[in-house]
């Protein structure tokens, strides 16, 4: 059964959100939309905290957020347990963010991405595992609810 992925953007990141879409598709996946569905203006956080429950939750392993510039859908995700939302807008920071820091969130920044720059990106991330070892106790550490 294919992978089901979330993904949700604000108006800002619309556009791309859409041939983000299409890409994850072509790859195979099941594409959950959470809006936003038109250009118009939105908050961010309507759209990052029902995509970052369904992480939190464990309905899904990974998901993909879009903003202006990444920074307001990662503050609003990381603040669900369990959610490690990374903002990455080389493919090498989306590589690390998977092998060192298990992001199950990836942000796209679409107002600073090309069309194939964020392809590149989203590639990345989707193929790359995590390294786990001692990157498994630091990402633990995140958590408050283990002393943090
Ligand atoms: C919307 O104009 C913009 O502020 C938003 O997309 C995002 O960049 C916020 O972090």
């Amino acid at each position: 059964m294919a992978e089901r992925i979330p993904i949700a953007s604000d108006h800002a990141g619309f556009e791309l959100k859409e041939k983000i879409k299409r890409q994850l598709t072509a790859l195979g996946f099941d594409v959950q939309d959470l809006g936003t569905h038109s250009p118009d203006a939105t908050d961010y956080a309507d759209y990052a905290h029902p995509l970052a429950a369904e992480v939190e939750r464990g309905e899904v392993r990974r998901g993909v957020l879009l903003c202006g510039t990444g920074l307001g859908m990662s503050y609003a995700a990381n603040r669900h347990p369990h959610v490690r939302a990374a903002v990455a807008w080389t493919p090498e920071i989306a590589e690390l963010a998977r092998r060192h820091n298990n992001a199950n969130v990836l942000v796209l920044p679409a107002r600073f991405l090309s069309d194939s720059d964020s392809a590149a990106i989203l590639k990345a991330w989707l193929d790359t595992p995590f390294e786990g070892g001692r990157h498994e106790r630091r990402v633990g550490k995140i958590e408050l609810e283990n002393g943090g």
